[in-house]
């Protein structure tokens, strides 16, 4: 091995700070599972944000997605909620995963879809697709998303009613949650939907938002930008719909530098 090989093997191997250990990891359907992993004891971030994780290539080099963190800040661990892609070059493999095994996790939290880029409002819209749920089931759970409104509203579309379980399980937690239960009580309206099984709620955000029906069966009044926000996570078609939806309704979007009325992630990993 030449003096450049060891060089390159180095830069490739992950510091110590970057290796964490899989702590749990449940499957929901062929299709997605979630695991919980150790947290790097200097790691801040505000719920809704993202990291790179991944698995050491067979090149020797790490392969990294980009995941959204689906625990709470609070949390001592981490969560992710992940889709498996059958020849996706990561989750082909990280669907294997084991209590005990290494996991890479890029220490850099960043993303948009934080409470800090909202102007302060009434009601807050959580609009999902998919694994886009996972920013949101780290927002449930932070106290703050429950000082900041009144309301929570949690839209999520999947095409298959067992692709709803993650977040339902979720949403029923958090009434019984010792941190956050009691500020939950009352406020949380949930909508889970899907589009291609029957089940309560058909068809997609989209066509619930513009026909209204979601309203409707809430009992809520239709979007107002003087008390709604919105935080939009799915696929990219998603959120362009969503997006010229809530435009039409009046509200703006926002950035950390410049919050507005509602903010956009794209669900990563696919
Ligand atoms: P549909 O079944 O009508 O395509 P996927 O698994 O493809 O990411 O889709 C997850 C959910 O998002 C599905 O219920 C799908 O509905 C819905 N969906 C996909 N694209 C859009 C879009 N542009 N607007 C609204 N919902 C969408």
């Amino acid at each position: 091995m030449s003096l450049d090989d060891v060089l390159q093997a180095k830069k490739a191997t992950p510091t110590l700070p970057d290796a964490q250990t899989v702590t749990s990891v449940t499957h929901y359907t062929d299709r997605l599972f979630s695991f919980r992993c150790t947290r790097p004891q200097s790691l801040r971030f505000r719920s809704g944000e993202f990291v790179m994780i991944g698995l050491m290539g067979d090149n020797g080099k790490p392969l990294l997605r980009a995941y959204s963190i689906a625990s709470p800040s609070w949390d001592e661990e981490l969560e992710f909620y992940s889709i498996k892609v059958p020849d996706g070059p990561l989750t082909s493999r990280l669907q294997h995963i084991q209590p005990g095994d290494p996991i890479i996790l890029r220490p850099k939290p960043v993303g948009t879809l934080v409470l800090d880029a909202l102007l302060p409002g009434e009601r807050l819209w959580m609009l999902a697709t998919g694994t886009g749920i996972a920013p949101f089931a780290s927002l449930l759970r932070d106290p703050e998303t429950w000082e900041k409104y009144q309301q929570v509203i949690v839209m999520h579309t999947c095409r298959e009613v067992a692709e709803l379980t993650y977040g339902r399980n979720l949403i029923e937690a958090l009434q019984d949650d010792p941190l956050i239960g009691e500020l939950v009580e009352g406020k949380i309206l949930y909508y889970p939907a899907t589009t291609r099984e029957p089940s309560e709620n058909m068809g997609r955000v989209t066509d619930n938002l513009l026909s209204g029906k979601v309203f409707a069966d809430l009992g809520i009044a239709p979007l107002d930008p003087a008390i709604d926000r919105a935080m939009v996570c799915g696929s990219l078609g998603f959120n362009k719909d969503i997006k010229a939806i809530l435009e039409e309704s009046g509200l703006r979007e926002g950035a950390n530098s410049a919050p507005a009325e509602y903010v956009v992630e794209k669900a990563f990993v696919d």
